[in-house]
């Protein structure tokens, strides 16, 4: 070979394909501040719309009067439930198959609700306006505790619901009831724990919590009346879902919907699904006949968008003596707010909690979940998770260190004994879910060994002896924690939302020069997709990341999909990119063949062309092969070079992690110091190894912020006591500790690239370690379990009632 020729591996370092740590292609705008969000859309003529909210949790709405509001000059007009009924969009059906007031419809069910929406010609006006609007409530009795929500007595939430016997998910209980579902074999859970040595029992409650998005949910619709269509550009992690809904519920034709995300500035579960904002954008639209933009504030985002866990597990689990698990066993209270808008796969009303048990080998086990109203706000989607994998993880993970205790063994010596291992993979567990692949044992001895656990705990020893002693008023802690998630929803056969099957896809075209575009049924909120996909189209095709342009959001142009939230947009549209790419290669091989005078079977690949076998100086370069796509195709085939792919996965993927945290406890003061945390993830195939760790990052500092503050909380009068940044947590670079990432690489078998999904798996396995963490500074006190979320009074309350104070 010429001296100048580069090596294939030369040329494939080029191409920035898959494993390169090739740069974010979009921060090139939003570093300079050029991203376009839906706040900057302006259009001519548009209209601001904004809310009156109810200051009351639970009360009956007597009188609304709009008089004085529609007289604030630049009123356009003020829509209350009278005004949408007229249209039959008073209510709106949501994704768990419940329906929800757009605007009060004769009671007020959360604090904040939407009671009438005021539009108007300037947003300060609409605001000025919609505290004008007089409204007369007559207070009810509430109820925000989930565990009294089925109690005798009381408070009917739902009146429109209450005699229905029948819900959208089978009998219910109690009119505050929403569904219960089961998995799992409650006889052989039970007689497991009848014949175990040592069995805990266990509240393990994971606060009511809040994706927070930075970026509010918004919208902008616009309705043509002379062409009867109607574009609504808005903050959707699913715009074909969006629209499709959209049509179903306004009856307006779905091609005449036009839904277009721009870019978004973090979603986490919370813009998966449909509020009263773009119902009454919409329609405030068509009546105005002019293009109307709403935009949440702070407050309105945290008290009255999706929220997230609110899930009450009771969990048991039943051992030998020598630390081998017989039994799992869980019963969870889930508080839904006023409506069941929870975001999951229809035929899951708790989503995949029934992964619950998690990555250990488990032979018995049975869970069940009660949904039930309270008078708080509605949604229940999954933060930065897939569908309730985070509440069942942290719930096995407590679970594993509460048993651990009461064996007197160490917490990482009880997970390695139970975890399942490397030969049993693909694993059917004890609730049915096959388990692609895992190296579990390989990961948690890493972790062990490169954060030092072994002195750790001599350390810990150490300081608890001095803390006996009197010698010092600090404990340390060490958080073990092992996690399975289950990403990539499909399978079609078994995931719907609305009847609408879970698949996803993508569509490349490869134009002549030998640049291209992909679009895809997804949405980036941040993760780099316009980056990452890019990469896979590299390495399948041979064609330079940086010449393929990736389009995501925009209903019109990009094939069906059903959007990003659940890890799901690398184990589905990754695999429908890789195989549309796949179906472009074979064409290419055919063109390659002819132009070169071969069978196709004669051609093999390399990086980035077709060669002969045996004779590697006869070749055409996929560029070359893209021109001739255009002007030299074999007879008979269609000119072009393009492919859409729709991906239904076979099964989920099942990426893993182990993570180990260490905090320092001041019992006086309550203050956790994140000493070191340190967290091993397995993702399968990396796509591109510094957008994985920006993700982990991200996610773990999501999870920092959960397990060590994060609540919303109500006070027993319904008022939401923690609306604002002031009240809610979210870290910011101040207080995020340092991150140590690591990885190990097992590839998922039925993915075409062996990728599974990343971006949650911090947020699932980092919420258990911490709080693991600061659980395992006072079990040697006696403590067994003390409730997240871990901020300094409540750390410093359980430290009272251990005595420390004393
Ligand atoms: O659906 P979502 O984008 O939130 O999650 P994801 O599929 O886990 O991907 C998050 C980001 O990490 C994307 O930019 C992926 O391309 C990237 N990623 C990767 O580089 N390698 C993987 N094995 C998984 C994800």
């Amino acid at each position: 070979m010429n001296a100048q020729t580069p090596t294939s591996a030369e040329r494939a370092e080029k191409l920035e394909g898959m494993g390169c740590k090739r740069k974010r292609v979009e921060d090139v705008r939003f570093v300079q501040g050029k991203g376009n969000y839906v706040d900057d859309l302006k259009l001519p003529g548009m209209l601001y719309g904004d809310f009156t909210r109810s200051p009351h949790a639970h009360a009956r709405v007597k009188k609304i009067d709009t008089a004085k509001a529609a007289a604030v000059p630049g009123v356009v007009a003020v829509i209350t439930a009278e005004t949408l009924k007229t249209v039959n969009l008073a209510w709106m059906p949501t994704l768990a198959g419940d329906v929800q007031m757009v605007l009060a419809d004769g009671k007020v069910l959360f604090q904040n609700q939407e009671v009438a929406f005021v539009i108007a010609e300037d947003r300060y006006a609409a605001a000025d306006a919609a505290e004008l609007v007089e409204v007369e409530y007559e207070a009810l009795p509430c109820n925000v505790d989930p565990l009294k929500a089925m109690a005798d007595g009381a408070p009917v939430i739902r009146e429109d619901t209450k005699d229905k016997k029948e819900g959208a998910h089978g009998p219910r209980k109690h009119y505050n009831h929403i569904f219960n579902w089961q998995a799992g074999d409650k006889a052989a859970a039970d007689a497991a724990f009848a014949k175990a040595d040592v069995t805990i029992k266990e509240m393990i409650a994971y606060p009511r919590v809040h994706p927070c998005p930075l970026e509010t949910c918004q919208c902008v619709a616009s309705f043509d009346k002379i062409r009867g269509e109607l574009t609504v550009w808005g903050t959707f992690q699913a715009p074909h879902v969006i629209r499709t809904v959209g049509s179903l519920i306004s009856k307006i034709p779905e091609h005449k919907i036009h839904v277009i995300a721009p870019d978004i500035g973090g979603g986490f579960g919370n813009k998966v699904g449909a509020y009263p904002g773009y119902i009454c954008a919409i329609v405030a639209s068509i009546v105005t006949g002019r293009p109307v933009k709403w935009v949440e504030d702070r407050i309105e985002n945290l008290s009255t968008t999706a929220f997230a866990r609110d899930f009450w597990m009771d969990t048991e689990l039943a051992c030998t003596k020598d630390g081998k698990i017989l039994g799992l066993r869980c019963y969870t209270i889930a508080d839904h707010g006023a409506f069941d808008a929870c975001a999951n796969a229809t035929k899951w009303p708790a989503g995949l909690f029934s992964i619950i048990s998690g990555s250990y080998d488990i032979p018995a086990a049975h869970c069940s979940v009660d949904g039930v109203y309270t008078n708080k706000a509605p949604g229940g989607v999954a933060y930065r998770c897939s569908f309730r994998v985070t509440e069942a993880a942290y719930a096995i993970e407590r679970a594993m260190d509460i048993m651990a205790q009461k064996l007197g063994m160490d917490p990482a010596e009880f997970r390695m004994k139970n975890l399942i291992r490397r030969e049993q993979f693909p694993y059917t567990s004890v609730f049915g879910w096959v388990y692609d692949s895992g190296d579990y044992q390989t990961a948690l001895n890493k972790a062990m060994e490169t954060i030092g656990y072994k002195k750790l705990r001599e350390e810990q020893k150490k300081k608890q002896d001095a803390f006996k002693r009197g010698e010092t008023r600090e404990l340390m802690g060490i958080g073990v924690g092992f996690f399975t998630e289950i990403v990539g929803a499909g399978p079609s056969r078994n995931c719907d939302i609305l009847g609408i099957a879970m698949f996803d896809s993508a569509e490349i075209r490869i134009h002549p020069t030998g640049t291209g575009i992909c679009r895809l049924g997804t949405k980036s909120q941040g993760q780099g997709h316009e980056t990452t996909y890019a990469q896979i189209i590299a390495t399948e095709l041979g064609l330079a990341a940086d010449n393929i342009m990736v389009e995501e959001g925009n209903t019109d142009t990009a094939p069906y999909g059903l959007g990003t939230y659940g890890s799901r947009s690398t184990p589905v549209s990754g695999a429908a990119t890789a195989m549309a790419c796949r179906k472009i290669k074979a064409k290419a091989q055919m063109i390659a063949a002819y132009m070169l005078e071969v069978h196709d079977d004669d051609l093999e690949w390399d990086v980035d062309r077709f060669r002969v076998k045996g004779n590697p100086e006869r070749f055409k370069t996929m560029t070359e092969l893209a021109w001739a796509a255009y002007h030299e195709v074999p007879p008979g085939m269609e000119p072009g070079l393009e492919a859409v792919d729709y991906y239904d996965p076979p099964n989920f993927t099942f990426p893993f992690g182990a993570y180990i945290g260490v905090v320092d406890v001041d019992v006086d003061t309550g203050s956790t110091k994140v000493r070191r945390f340190y967290a091993l993830d397995d993702c399968g195939t990396r796509i591109n190894p510094m957008i994985i760790e920006g993700q982990i990052h991200g996610g773990l500092t999501e999870a920092f912020g959960i397990a060590m503050g994060q609540e919303i909380h109500y006070d027993a009068d319904g008022n939401v006591t923690s609306a604002s940044l002031m009240d809610y947590f979210l870290p910011t670079a101040v207080e995020t500790p340092h991150w140590e990432t690591d990885w190990t690489t097992t590839p998922s078998p039925h993915h075409p690239i062996g990728a599974k999904g990343v971006g949650e798996s911090p947020n699932v396995g980092g919420v258990p370690c911490f709080s693991n963490a600061v659980n395992d500074a006072f079990k040697f006190l006696g403590s067994t379990h003390i409730q997240m979320p871990h901020d300094n009074w409540r750390v410093w309350t359980a430290a009272d009632k251990l005595g420390l104070h004393a």
